[in-house]
């Protein structure tokens, strides 16, 4: 092979590499979001779904509403006479159980009011056997009709991934409450009814170029009462109004019935992510249109006002200063500075006439606003069908800033895909590779797994993607993540349980494109033409002016080891040692939580002399070559 090192092609954007959020499969409740309660304002359609309760003596536990306007209406009333235990007790089952580590705080808050006061409350996490594995006792101190929050904090002297909650009253009086919450003392920054630390860290480790939030089909919703509003998610986390998740369905495999976002991962707390891990945010919005795979409920196009307000209103809550109203709200929940908003989505997976109808009225109204947001606008799933080719032809004769694509298809749709880009014009809209993943039979085993066979197929393809950075600026694996014990959609880039965290074979791929991403593409050729697929090889390769590195990328998809030279022009001198890092394996290799690094980056080095390295690619392999210039 040939790189010319001093002939750059296309600048590689910083936005190159991203990640995409949805909470699906329990990545945000249940997941990412650090609080342990299932349904902790009984706000779920029922009202005591996640709890069960115990009533022994006299005494009750009732659901009531509260007569006041609220988006938390619903709390739980509490009345005990002369309790003790076993008589009155509530216990929470947590998202698929909670997961409890050994000697870690944990934070308990809730709301209350009582009228009679006199109960003291008993909290323990248990284990499937009822032993405690850490405890305290907390006695609500006020009285009177207004609500308060009390809090208190206590140590785990065990671990159990399946725990639960129970709290057990004691004593005569009745006491309302709500909000009944349990955070542990390690989330990411240690904030607050924040993050659990192992999973952004999955995200800060691969240093993505942007973060795409909130999904998605979440995005759309069910229907439109269920879509996204992320005015809906900021502000007191008790006020935020919970609604029934999109993938609350009822799929062949795993049902989740009591699936449901609570925001209390909201669009302030995205924004913050995006911040912390030095992602440009990308929030994706709701164009008007209820997801077409399930009610395809509209907005008529003129209703759809509040819809285009919400993306203004957005754009000022995340780039306004403190004096608008938009940005006075984002300075209240502490956050003066702005986010440096760049980029917006309008609509997602969304198609026919209606979808470019209401693009044209978000464009017109957004761009007479504010012009330097790039717009993302969506051509939808299935690359080779009508619609999106429709969608595409569309949106490209509006000139759309960026366009975004979704394909979720075969390991050889991949490979036979990775010259996708070569004939998209350079000077129109810019492509987003929002989703992808490929899709694949584990041999006798199930559908829909991640193994290298998929990873490897997603390798060879993004050479495709970076040697066509002149129109692809961005690119997100989908779904991101999966929670093992109440997952929708398979496969997924990051599988986690309540205690655990491990990277499949494809998030390996991300994070070594990602950590590896160059900024200028140079040609590599073999034979005058770019390696896409020839002898079953794939390869890109790039120049880093920052670091004075030249990086290339070949992934070998055949079952041979090849050996092959590595001829460098256009550059006086090089390093004469160059770091090689591999990942390799059997196709059918897949990453567990007992052997997460199964498939995972081996580094070495090789020689350069003369300016030529003769590489030795293992099979099935995919190899990062870094060569100081
Ligand atoms: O990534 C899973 C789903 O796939 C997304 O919610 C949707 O945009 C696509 O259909």
């Amino acid at each position: 092979f040939t790189v010319k090192v001093n002939e750059p092609v296309a600048p590689i954007q910083s936005t190159m590499w991203g990640v995409f959020f949805e909470d699906i499969n329990f990545g945000a409740d249940g997941g990412i979001y650090a609080e342990l309660v299932k349904n902790r304002s009984f706000e779920f359609f029922k009202p005591l779904m996640g709890w069960s309760v115990k009533r022994k003596q006299e005494g009750d536990i009732l659901v009531l509403s509260r007569k006041e306007a609220t988006n938390n209406p619903r709390f739980l009333r509490l009345t005990a006479r002369n309790a003790v235990k076993g008589d009155l007790e509530l216990t929470n089952e947590g998202f698929r159980g909670m997961g409890i580590k050994k000697d870690l705080r944990y934070d308990f808050s809730f709301l209350y009011r009582q009228a009679a006061p006199g109960i003291t409350m008993h909290l323990s996490l248990i284990n499937s056997k009822g032993e405690s594995l850490g405890q305290t006792v907390i006695k609500p101190a006020e009285s009177g009709a207004a609500w308060h929050k009390q809090s208190v904090s206590f140590q785990s002297v065990a671990a159990d991934p399946k725990a639960k909650l129970y709290i057990w009253l004691e004593g005569t009086g009745v006491i309302d409450v709500d909000m009944i919450s349990l955070f542990p003392g390690d989330t990411w920054k240690n904030r607050s009814g924040g993050m659990r630390g192992d999973m952004v860290q999955m995200l800060a480790d691969m240093k993505p170029g942007f973060i795409r939030f909130p999904g998605g089909c979440i995005v759309e919703g069910v229907d439109l009462a269920n879509r996204y509003q992320w005015k809906k998610t900021i502000g007191p986390v008790e006020e935020r109004q919970l609604i029934m998740n999109r993938w609350n369905i009822e799929f062949p495999h795993k049902a989740a019935p009591d699936y449901f976002q609570t925001f209390g991962l909201g669009f302030f707390e995205y924004f913050q992510l995006a911040e912390d891990i030095g992602a440009e945010p990308l929030p994706i919005l709701n164009c008007g249109m209820a997801c077409q795979f399930n009610t395809s409920e509209l907005v008529p196009l003129e209703d759809l006002d509040p819809y285009v307000q919400d993306a203004l209103d957005l754009i000022e809550f995340a780039n306004g200063d403190v004096t608008t109203q938009w940005g006075k709200v984002r300075a209240s929940m502490g956050h003066p500075q702005p986010f440096h908003l760049k980029m917006l989505g309008v609509g997602n997976e969304n198609w026919g006439p209606q979808y470019i109808e209401r693009v044209k009225v978000f464009t017109k109204a957004l761009k007479a606003k504010y012009p330097d947001i790039k717009l993302v606008n969506s051509s939808g799933t299935d690359p080779d069908n009508e619609r999106f080719n429709y969608l595409n032809g569309e949106l490209r004769s509006m000139n759309a800033d960026i366009i975004d694509e979704h394909y979720y298809r075969s390991p050889d749709w991949f490979l036979s895909n990775a010259s996708r880009y070569d004939s998209y014009d350079r000077k129109g809209s810019k492509i987003f590779a929002g989703e992808y993943a490929a899709h694949a039979k584990i041999t006798g085993g199930t559908n829909n797994v991640n193994s290298w066979r998929t990873a490897l197929a997603e390798a060879a393809f993004m050479t495709g993607l970076e040697r066509n950075a002149a129109v692809v600026n961005m690119a997100s694996y989908a779904p991101l993540f999966a929670n093992t014990d109440a997952w929708q959609w398979s496969p997924d880039l990051i599988w986690v349980n309540n205690l655990q965290v491990y990277g499949t074979p494809d998030y390996h791929v991300q994070k070594l494109y990602s950590l590896n991403k160059g900024t200028q593409v140079v040609p590599l050729t073999w034979e005058g033409k770019a390696l896409a697929g020839q002898d079953s090889l794939y390869a890109t390769a790039a120049v880093d002016e920052k670091t004075k590195e030249l990086i290339i990328k070949i992934a070998n998809v055949s079952a041979k080891a090849q050996n092959n030279v590595l001829a460098l022009e256009g550059v006086k001198k090089t390093a004469t040692v160059a770091d090689c890092i591999v990942l390799k394996g059997d196709l059918e290799s897949v990453n567990s939580f007992e052997k997460p690094d199964n498939i995972a980056p081996q580094q070495s080095t090789v020689a350069v002399k003369n300016k030529k390295v003769a590489l030795t690619l293992a099979p099935y392999s995919f190899t990062v070559l870094k060569v100081k210039l």
